[in-house]
């Protein structure tokens, strides 16, 4: 059975996804699309002429949204970044472009017979994820976004720094919507073998920076480069890939959450069938208390910001 993705927009995102992709024959048919055609066709070129030098081969198709009918995984990388002057740091300034641009794909994903998974990092990703769907008629289960899979790395990233040792032995989640409200929900992050609001106190580690660190980590990198690009398109793509083998792996991504009624990020167990099952969790109370903040604050700014 071969494997095939569509990437729809080809920005800094979009292709650090695709070249992630290719470098590493993560699929066998890849569908780049992109208003800017010289853009992607360059792209497709670009990425052919690395094929000689790499021990994979993929078959890439440009701007044909027919051939999205059998991919297996699309994933939206389009948008416009309207935070990198660094005194608008809300991603839900970014809701009226690229809504708009979404609500011309979303056609066209459906008309195309697409029967796959969406991933979306289209910012505010939350909010965005919902519009795929309501949009494409796609089952909730099979949209989602990257929400905090990207929060929660960062969070690992700041406290593994603090400990002096890998991120990747620094277990847990940033939860609620990928933007200002969400936050690390330190009941449920250990390092170390140890609940991390212990090791605060023998380690001296300040949660409340870490969080805070966590949280605007994206605004640190797009003041040095004025985009983001690898932390979150290696979060899309580990979620194709959790996708394509269907792993089943439990990972904190946007998912349509019935108790509130928006998309917003908790653990969920992720396979070839999508989201496949609720990974519940025991937060405090501060912490629930929290969650239905971000919550409500995506359903007041989607009132707000939507055209
Ligand atoms: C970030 C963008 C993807 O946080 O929202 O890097």
């Amino acid at each position: 059975m071969t494997r095939k993705i569509g990437v729809i927009g080809m920005g800094h995102v979009g292709s650090t996804v695709a070249h992630y992709i290719v470098a590493n024959g993560f699929t066998d048919d890849l569908v780049l699309i992109d208003k800017n055609e010289d853009k992607v066709t360059a792209d497709a070129i670009d990425f052919r002429e690395a094929m000689p030098n790499l021990p994979f081969h993929t078959n890439i198709t440009v701007n044909d949204y027919s051939a999205l009918a059998d991919a297996d995984v699309i994933i939206s990388a389009l948008g416009n970044i309207r935070l990198n002057d660094g005194a608008n740091e809300d991603r839900f300034s970014e809701l009226a472009y690229n809504s708009e641009q979404v609500k011309e794909v979303a056609p066209r994903i459906r008309d195309s017979g697409f029967n796959g998974i969406i991933i979306a990092i289209t910012n505010p990703v939350d909010v965005i994820t919902q519009l795929y769907q309501q949009i494409t008629g796609l089952p909730k289960k099979h949209v989602m976004g990257t929400g905090t899979l990207l929060d929660s790395a960062r969070m690992k990233r700041a406290v593994a720094e603090k400990l002096g040792i890998d991120s990747r032995s620094v277990t847990g989640y940033n939860l609620g919507e990928h933007g200002n409200s969400q936050f690390t929900a330190w009941s449920t992050v250990r390092a170390l073998d140890q609940p991390l609001t212990e090791l605060a106190q023998t380690k001296d580690l300040d949660l409340d920076a870490l969080d805070h660190e966590a949280r605007h980590g994206g605004y640190a990198v797009f003041k040095g480069k004025g985009y983001t690009s690898y932390g979150v398109a290696t979060a899309a793509v580990r979620l194709a890939n959790v996708v394509l083998s269907d792993a089943k792996t439990v990972l904190p991504v946007s998912n349509y959450r019935a108790e509130y009624d928006v998309y917003l990020s908790h653990p969920v167990i992720v396979g070839r069938d999508g989201i496949i099952a609720d990974v519940p969790l025991q937060l405090t109370e501060e912490e629930l208390a929290k969650l239905q903040n971000s919550a409500d604050f995506i359903e007041e700014n989607y009132e707000k910001y939507k055209n």
